[in-house]
């Protein structure tokens, strides 16, 4: 091999596996991208011996929030340098979290003001969805679809939250877009009325503590806002993903919707997999704790982890996501607003999981729940393609960026928040031991984990991803 021609990295000894296929070779890398797979290669300007491990594509989170700008003096612990520095030591390289408009705001304007929040900071490479919350007309004969234009295929909308939700007519108005422009639609699927009565009964009767949030969320009003949301995407024949799937009932509406053929598509995310309501502290009172593990759709019970389990492995879902929403606990700009233990409603939903998003799903194999086939197509190869990067990202193939995680599929550990990289006070996930972690994570060929050790790459080392035409198979 010509002199000029010399590899920046070679992986030694890859056990490759990706979402069809496993092969045992060494990778070249160069220029960050996978120059050749084969055996014997020429020797590296840097090697290392993959003896042992697993060679992933990097994970793709196709749904986690950074730096979101937040209402009523609440704010996100992670911004785009912290949020990015978990993801690539949990072994995701790429995210795609959210420019959300304003109502009264413009799209365009979310779009100007996130990619300043994330230039500068990014250590792993990174894409956009959008929140339709004002869609105008203008919105949506101009704005929607020149942003899609320009590389930000996919959005999502809200059916409840009092300052994002849209009604029905105007769901139907953003679907149709999507279908005008084949741009992909991200639906939050809960029933606004329904919360919003069941909310004013609680807090009538005195139960606001945290672990009421679940019972103003109860599994009917994610069902009937599924079923709806799956009754628009048939009409204007468009598909949808509903996101951050909480059970069965779920479940069951977009199983019936896909045995009918329509094209509805599914997230769903650990805390679905490993909370259970009483996190929430619904029996026995463990008081304002619970905060922590609220979120939307709440956390249901063993039954329904189960049911999320069996669908993850019998193809419902396409992808898993963190659904990361950093908020710190011990914080007035977090789960204790102003200082205050207020009653459920007003605790800003979500909980953090960039990091350990990947590792919790992975412990699943050991357990003989999915495959690790389906790992990296649900954490990697299929988010990739719906949110337009592949093959670019979601691979490990000649020509594809060198995103390349290599796991220890043996080594336990037991998940501990003082050793997570994010920024929040908290896991949900603290004391769970799981098999088999990312040990080794490269972006674009640089090494950025070293043995589980972060290397304080560069902040500002991440790319801005235009997204391509989502592939929605
Ligand atoms: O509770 C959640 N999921 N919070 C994050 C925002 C969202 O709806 O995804
Ligand atoms: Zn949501
Ligand atoms: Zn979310």
């Amino acid at each position: 091999m010509p002199a000029h021609d010399t590899l920046d990295l070679v992986i030694r000894n890859a056990d490759v596996v990706t979402a069809s296929d496993r092969f045992q070779c060494d990778i070249g890398v160069r220029d960050g991208r996978i120059a050749v797979l084969g055996h014997d290669l020429p020797r590296g300007a840097r090697e290392v011996d993959a003896t042992g491990l697993l060679a992933l594509p990097g994970g793709v989170d196709g749904h986690c929030h950074l730096d979101q700008p937040m209402p009523d003096g609440l704010r996100m612990a992670d911004d785009f340098f912290t949020g990015t520095r978990a993801a690539v030591c949990g072994g995701t390289t790429t995210v795609i979290p959210f420019a959300a408009q304003e109502k009264g705001g413009s799209l365009q304007a979310a779009v100007d003001d996130y990619h300043r929040r994330a230039e500068g900071r990014a250590v792993a490479d990174y894409g956009f969805h959008l929140i339709v919350a004002d869609p105008t007309p203008k919105v949506l004969r101009e704005e929607l679809p020149a942003l899609i234009r320009r590389g930000y295929t996919s959005f999502k909308v809200y059916m409840t939250y009092d300052d994002l939700k849209l009604s029905d007519r105007e769901m139907l108005s953003v679907l149709e877009v999507a279908k005008e422009n084949g741009a992909l639609v991200m639906v939050h699927a809960e029933n606004a009325d329904c919360i919003s009565w069941l909310t004013d009964k609680l807090i009538g009767e005195g139960r606001i503590a945290p672990r009421f949030h679940g019972l103003a969320r109860p599994a009917a009003v994610e069902r009937e806002a599924t079923h709806r949301a799956i009754t628009f995407a048939e009409l204007v024949d468009v598909p949808i993903l509903i996101v951050h799937v909480s059970g069965q009932e779920a479940i069951e509406q977009i199983r019936w919707a896909q045995g009918r053929g329509l094209r509805i598509l599914a997230e769903t995310c650990p805390q679905y997999l490993y909370l259970t309501a009483d996190d929430m502290g619904l029996s026995g009172d463990h008081g304002y704790e619970g905060a922590k593990c609220v979120c939307s759709p709440p956390p249901r019970d063993f039954e329904n982890q189960a049911a999320v389990w069996r669908a993850l492995a019998g193809g419902v879902f396409s992808v898993f996501s963190s659904d990361h929403a950093p908020f710190n606990y011990d914080d007035p700009a977090g789960k204790q607003p102003g200082g205050e233990r207020p009653s459920f409603d007003h605790i800003p939903n979500g909980v953090p999981g960039i990091e350990t998003r990947l590792p919790l799903l992975f412990d699943g194999i050991a357990r003989g729940k999915l495959t690790l086939h389906q790992f990296v197509a649900l954490t990697s190869y299929r988010p990739a393609r719906l949110y337009g990067l592949y093959p670019r990202k979601g691979t490990i193939a000649v020509g594809a960026d060198a995103d390349i995680v290599l796991w220890d599929p043996a080594r336990k550990v037991r998940i501990a928040n003082a050793e997570l990289h994010h920024a929040v006070d908290y896991t949900p996930y603290e004391g769970i031991e799981v098999t088999g972690w990312p040990v080794h994570c490269f972006s674009r060929g640089e090494m950025l984990v070293e043995g589980g050790r972060y290397l304080e790459p560069l902040a500002g080392r991440g790319r801005f991803l235009a997204a391509g035409v989502p592939v929605m198979d």
